[in-house]
């Protein structure tokens, strides 16, 4: 072997290595498929009452593009480690934030005022509460929570996490008006969500710790990554420099003029500097 090949393979042989370690510290691990599945005997007691099927939805593997896959969108994500989804955990937060149970007087969800069909927020200015009173602030969408770095919550952060967070609407009096206490009480009857909690978290005991996991989950599941921006800057090339936004091709003038406005700042907006990742989520304000 002469000489320059012998660098050349030694040269190879770190850059590989370097590739590997770089490989380990930046892309998520490997999480095992979610293979849990509900019983016969399950079914029986939750078809009654919701529209489960044997095998629970996939929220573990969403089939994420790539720019959901970088450094970036791993090191943003605000999953704690001792809360990570599964499929049964999340279906069971899914279970949670459509039922009005959740409120003192059985009206109001978090759908409610999360509205799928409008990105889960209100169109309205404000929202109603149970008993008809209106909210003080805007409720806003709950997509792409999960990418939040600081993983703070509500329009002045003041809720330190995401756990943290789910448990406030259903205490606040113009919002559900329950107590924890009272919440515990009234689920933990109900054979269904006995079947529920064991399957996300082994026991039918239902915790307020429980339920503000399992609401944790299921909002970090409600991710944007199919729409027409996703495909546009997958199209695009996955641009890196926000501020060189180029035109995308599936876009038509109009929505272009807007892209100019958002990432390149036409007329002095500023819209980056606070919506700038991918996932239009950023700390930098
Ligand atoms: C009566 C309306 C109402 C209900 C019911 C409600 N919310 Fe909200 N939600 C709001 C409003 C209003 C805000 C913003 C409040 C603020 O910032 O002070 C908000 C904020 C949030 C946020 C913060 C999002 C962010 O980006 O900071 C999350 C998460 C959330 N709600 C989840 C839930 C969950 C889960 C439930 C059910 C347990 C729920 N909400 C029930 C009105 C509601
Ligand atoms: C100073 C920071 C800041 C700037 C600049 C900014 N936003 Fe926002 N925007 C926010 C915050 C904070 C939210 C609430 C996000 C949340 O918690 O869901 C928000 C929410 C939004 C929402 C979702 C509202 C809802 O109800 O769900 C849209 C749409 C939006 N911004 C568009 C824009 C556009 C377009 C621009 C530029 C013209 C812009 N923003 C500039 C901070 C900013």
């Amino acid at each position: 072997m002469t000489r320059p090949t012998v660098i050349l393979l030694a040269l190879a042989l770190l850059w590989s290595a370097c590739d590997r370690e770089t490989d380990l510290e930046e892309t998520p691990e490997q999480i095992p498929a979610d293979t849990s599945t509900f019983s016969a005997a399950d079914l029986q007691i939750l078809t009654p009452v919701l529209d489960l099927k044997a095998l629970p939805f996939n929220y573990t593997d969403t089939r994420l593009p790539p720019h959901y896959q970088s450094a970036e969108a791993y090191d943003a994500d605000n999953t704690p480690e001792d809360n990570p989804i599964t499929n049964m955990g999340a279906t069971l937060g899914r279970v949670l934030f459509y039922d009005p149970q959740l409120s003192q007087n059985n009206r109001i969800s978090c759908a409610s005022c999360h509205e799928q069909g409008a990105a889960f927020s209100d169109p309205r200015r404000f929202s109603v509460g149970l008993n008809g009173e209106r909210t003080k602030r805007n409720s806003m969408t709950l997509i792409n929570s999960r990418y939040y770095e600081n993983g703070h919550f509500f329009w002045d952060e003041r809720a330190a996490t995401l756990e943290a967070q789910v448990l406030l609407p259903i205490q606040d009096h113009i919002e559900m008006g329950m107590t924890l206490e009272d919440l515990v009480a009234k689920l933990q009857p109900l054979d269904y969500y006995q079947v529920l909690f064991t399957k996300a978290f082994g026991s039918e005991e239902v915790t307020a710790e429980r339920i503000a996991r399992a609401l944790a989950q299921f909002t970090r599941s409600i991710v944007s990554v199919n729409s027409k921006f996703d495909r546009g800057f997958v199209a695009a090339g996955l641009p890196e420099d926000e501020e060189e936004m180029p035109n995308f091709p599936n876009f038509t003038d109009q929505e272009n003029l807007g892209l100019d406005v958002f990432y390149r700042g036409r007329n002095g907006a500023t819209c980056l500097y606070c919506h700038g990742s991918p996932q239009h989520v950023n700390d930098e304000a």
